[in-house]
């Protein structure tokens, strides 16, 4: 089985590339949390930015009976399956992943696509942070040993070709060892949004 991560702040385009993924690759398994999340109750609570809070153990259990039915489906039909998670909260799974891709955004952008959605200013403002300090990237290390950051046109593209490899060979991953260290940094952009004037109020 092979297990990959799509990984990001809201808004980064989690769902906008996975779509292209599901449309190139149409043998993999593509699992959005929050769908699970949603048909199984998996919240604490929903805020009022109609944002689900999670509740991680909940969703862990579920996934962990996910992963063990896939892998006898596995076993019976001799077919390798693979399957791909896609959420913000993907790096709160108690589980390993072969690799995992993070969207990353302009603050810029991401703060334009949260307000389309009516996030109220201080979620905005929390998630800016949060994709400031590349808090998916970072806490994605914990369950992945490869890690590859995308944000451009070429980027995606580049992912595409890493999946592509992935899906023939995991060892094939080895060979963009290159990609996998890439750190996108957000910093200064927010260091600019705290010196200008912004109606966040950093
Ligand atoms: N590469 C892209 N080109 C154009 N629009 C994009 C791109 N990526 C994301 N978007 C748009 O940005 C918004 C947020 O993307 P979405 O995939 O829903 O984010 P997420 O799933 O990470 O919350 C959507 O309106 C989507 O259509
Ligand atoms: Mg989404």
């Amino acid at each position: 089985m092979l297990v990959i991560g799509i990984t990001g702040s809201p808004g980064t385009g989690k769902t906008y590339f996975s779509k292209i993924v599901q449309d190139r690759f149409k043998n993999v398994d593509l699992i959005e949390l929050n769908d699970i999340i949603r048909k199984r109750k998996a919240f604490t609570h929903i805020d009022k930015n109609k944002v689900m809070t999670a509740d991680i153990r909940k969703l862990n259990r579920i996934i962990k009976e996910q992963l063990k039915q896939f892998s006898e489906a596995e076993r019976k039909t001799g077919k390798r399956k693979v399957v791909i998670y896609v959420g913000h909260i993907v790096p709160e799974l108690n589980i390993k992943l072969d690799a995992c891709f993070v969207m990353r955004a302009h603050l810029s952008l991401l703060a334009k696509r949260m307000a389309a959605r009516r996030y109220s200013q201080e979620k905005i403002k929390e998630n800016l942070i949060s994709e400031a300090v590349d808090y998916c990237g970072t806490k994605a290390k914990n369950i992945s040993k490869k890690i590859y950051e995308i944000e451009t046109y070429a980027e995606k593209k580049g992912a595409l070709r890493i999946l592509e490899d992935l899906l023939k060979d995991k060892t094939l991953g080895n060979k963009h060892e290159a990609a996998s260290k890439k750190v996108i940094d957000k910093m200064p952009e927010l260091l600019k949004m705290i010196k200008n004037k912004n109606i966040y109020k950093f």
